[in-house]
């Protein structure tokens, strides 16, 4: 099955003057209170602007970090809220809670074309639980429901999933279309060849996408952190860097996979290393020579030519994990140079979201605009590309228009 098919779309239903819950993905990374990367907000604007254009009174509803079921004003969606008041160049109404009368008092006051942006849902821990009773409360909020948030689809939280159900009209919005059609092309029917990119700290965090990878890619390429442990499961002295010691049988049993699927695993050939995380150069030397004090902390030169070398000759590349320590300049340039290989490679290039995104969002603008595809989920994307069911997508089917 298609993965929209039997979702309707926020075009198919009458919004006009009508209350429209808008659940969206606003957990932006804040530092000292700022918004360091708005993209979860500027990609939810197409629906925001849709609806308020067509007359809807917009109730918008987000979670923001794991504020652990309590208000805590670390957690406030204040900031968000100013940013979408910036970015709309109109008022952006804030009721100090998602529920109650403080939420309806602000809500029931809206004029068509009119928003407002609902205190953080997990303030509540029933959000969290998919607790149908605190669904019932947000539902007294709005006539029908609109799920843009694809960063939590995969959640089966109350708003992705016990609210939804409440609604006879319910329907995605544009952002969420948007990445079931990219992320779901790589599922159903992905141009040949087909490169995947994994890079982040772990093993363990990608072995389901790994081992349903496999089934579909002609080559994966590994870096990061997590190829130190590939590395290492080969045999290569990888000195004090990070490796998952536990993982190595896996990592061996992943790359068994992979000869037997016939997929090429490419490895790095050489890192930049440096004594610790907090040092501020690196040398290059060979992946296989990591010296004993020395940790892995990029990609090295080479690595980047071997690796560039296939995307340029690939159809599709999806990408997931930074391939080092790419929030210090001088362990960037690894992952910079896959962000500008993809940009220049003219096969359909898919970024999942998290760290790769930010990575690429950092490069600006000129790079971004190269690229197929960039998700605005981490854990969701990776769902999707693992051929799973996301509650948050399955509850949109059967939507009466
Ligand atoms: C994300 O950032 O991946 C989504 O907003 C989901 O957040 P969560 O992992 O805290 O559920």
């Amino acid at each position: 099955m298609a993965y929209l098919d039997g979702i309707q779309s926020i075009e198919n239903l009458p919004i006009e003057n009508q209350r429209v819950f808008l659940r969206v993905d606003f957990n932006v990374p804040l530092k000292d209170g700022k918004i360091t990367d708005d993209a979860r907000i500027v990609e939810a604007l197409p629906t925001i602007k849709h609806a308020l254009e067509r007359g809807a009174r917009l109730v918008v509803a987000s979670h923001l970090g794991r504020p652990k079921g309590k208000a805590n004003p670390d957690f406030s969606l204040a900031p968000c809220g100013e940013r979408l008041a910036e970015l709309l160049d109109a008022d952006v109404k804030m009721p100090e809670d998602c529920i109650g009368d403080a939420a309806k008092k602000v809500v029931f006051d809206l004029r068509g074309g009119q928003v407002c942006l609902l205190e953080n849902l997990r303030f509540h821990a029933e959000e969290e639980k998919d607790d149908e009773g605190f669904a019932s409360q947000l539902h007294a909020l709005a006539d029908m429901y609109v799920d843009d948030a694809f960063g939590a689809v995969h959640r089966a939280h109350a708003s992705v999933h016990a609210l939804a159900k409440l609604y006879e009209k319910r329907a995605c919005g544009f952002l969420l279309k948007k990445e079931i059609e990219a992320l779901g092309k790589l599922v159903t029917m992905p141009d040949k060849p087909y490169v995947a990119v994994l890079g982040g700290a772990k093993v363990s965090d990608k072995i389901e996408v790994l081992e349903s990878l496999l089934t579909k890619i002609d080559a994966l390429v590994i870096g990061g952190a997590m190829a130190n442990t590939f590395l290492a499961a080969k045999g290569a002295s990888m000195g004090a860097s990070k490796i998952e010691g536990d993982k190595l049988a896996l990592a061996r049993s992943i790359l068994d996979k992979a000869r037997d699927a016939k997929v090429d695993v490419l490895l790095p050939v050489d890192v930049v290393v440096a004594e610790s995380l907090d040092s501020s150069a690196g040398k290059v030397v060979d992946a296989n020579q990591v010296p004993e004090n020395m940790m892995a902390l990029d990609i090295g030169p080479k690595t980047v030519d071997l690796f560039s070398k296939r995307f340029s000759a690939a159809k599709t590349v999806f990408w997931n994990g930074p391939m080092g320590l790419f929030e210090k300049p001088a362990f960037a340039n690894g992952t910079h140079s896959v962000a500008k290989a993809m940009a220049s490679s003219s096969a359909f290039t898919v970024v999942g979201g998290g760290d790769s995104a930010a990575a690429v969002h950092q490069m600006g603008k000129e790079i971004e605009s190269k690229m197929g595809h960039i998700s605005t989920g981490g854990g969701a994307s990776l769902e999707l590309i693992e051929g799973k069911k996301l509650p948050g997508i399955e509850v949109l089917r059967g939507g009466a228009a």
